[in-house]
């Protein structure tokens, strides 16, 4: 029997999310979509089936998990500090892609957070994820459902091929409208630091805090505050390169150690060769975000070399601009 259902996005089936939340509760893996990118799932107050995700993605031990949870008073339970800037965020931005990393309670296993002292939560608006959360009434720790450093999945067949049978269920909803995940927003510290840009930009972030923002520098070399921000994260199999402008690309792809390559290209607008497999992804941060993953799935299948366009300045792009230079770094 397939390990793959296939469920209505906006009304999924009571009977496949009821038996989703069984596997959940008898400490089984369900990968289910999530409006970011498709979630890895395990109860989250299941320290061996919280083992079970890092051993299914082949993830190492120091990687923390998001906890996922169907509401604000959820998540409280799950942290000593639910401050004012956690509150005024949670009602604004949640149900939504925003993660806010907070100081951990004993309720939640010490391998969920990789034995930090803090947790990060998020509460999905994806309706199967919500109505999984509200079937299970457990907090739900969800990475992304691939395996680690793959691209994310943001459709079910991505979930399926690369982690197959390691799961029990895959809840198949369709593409996730988002397609990058979740903006990590650090309330630990004496000012509130993101540790990974998303669709909520830092500027949006610091008007309704209505103080800074800060981005953490993060880099292989850099303290690990995220331990998950390997700068190699999220890359391809084929060599990525990325480039400016049009002339850039027509040099690159004129390169002789490029001849014989199998080139696919991912451009901002319009771009004509015949030399490539070439995706045009429009000038909205936000469209664009939904198709990168995607768009990098399909070019990873035909191609050997991935040359990437450079997408603007701005912070309203920092999510994608993030995710690009991380599929070109090795
Ligand atoms: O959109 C998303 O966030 C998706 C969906 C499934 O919700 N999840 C996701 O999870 O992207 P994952 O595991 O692929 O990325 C989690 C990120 C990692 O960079 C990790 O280091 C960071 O969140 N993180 C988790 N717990 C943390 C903690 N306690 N302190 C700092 N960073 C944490
Ligand atoms: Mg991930």
């Amino acid at each position: 029997m397939s390990n793959l259902l296939v469920v209505d996005p906006e009304h999924p089936d009571p009977s496949a999310i009821r038996r989703a939340a069984e596997i959940i509760a008898a400490g089984g893996l369900v990968a289910f979509p999530t409006e970011t990118v498709y979630g890895l799932g395990a109860s989250a107050l299941d320290a061996i089936a919280v083992n079970r995700i890092y051993q299914a993605k082949g993830r190492p031990s120091f990687n923390p998990l998001i906890v996922h949870v169907e509401s604000p008073e959820a998540a409280r339970l799950l942290t000593t500090e639910w401050t004012e800037s956690a509150a005024l965020l949670a009602n604004h931005f949640w149900p939504g892609p925003l993660t806010l990393v907070l100081r951990r309670s004993d309720l939640v296993p010490a391998n969920v957070s990789a034995s930090l002292p803090t947790v990060a939560l998020r509460s999905p608006a994806h309706p199967v994820a919500r109505a999984l959360l509200r079937a299970c009434a457990l907090p739900i720790a969800a990475p992304s459902a691939n395996r680690s450093n793959e691209i994310s999945p943001t459709r079910a067949e991505h979930v399926l091929a690369s982690l197959g049978d390691r799961v029990d269920l895959i809840l198949d909803g369709g593409a996730a409208t988002v397609g990058i995940e979740s903006t990590v927003l650090d309330l630990t510290g004496d000012e509130p630091v993101i540790l990974r840009p998303g669709s909520i930009d830092r500027d949006t972030l610091s008007r309704l805090l209505g103080r800074p923002v800060a981005m953490h520098a993060d880099s292989v070399q850099g303290p690990r505050s995220s331990p998950g921000m390997l700068s190699k994260h999220y890359a391809p199999r084929a060599e990525v390169r990325i480039f400016d402008s049009v002339s850039e690309l027509r040099e690159l792809l004129q390169t002789e150690k490029f001849a014989a390559k199998r080139i696919g290209v991912l451009s901002l607008g319009p771009c004509d060769s015949s030399r490539a497999t070439v995706i045009e992804l429009p000038g909205d941060p936000h469209v664009y975000a939904a198709a990168l993953y995607d768009s990098l799935h399909r070019l990873d299948a035909v191609s050997e070399l991935i040359l990437i366009q450079n997408v603007p300045e701005g912070t309203e792009w920092d999510g994608v601009r993030d995710r690009i230079v991380r599929a070109g770094s090795s």
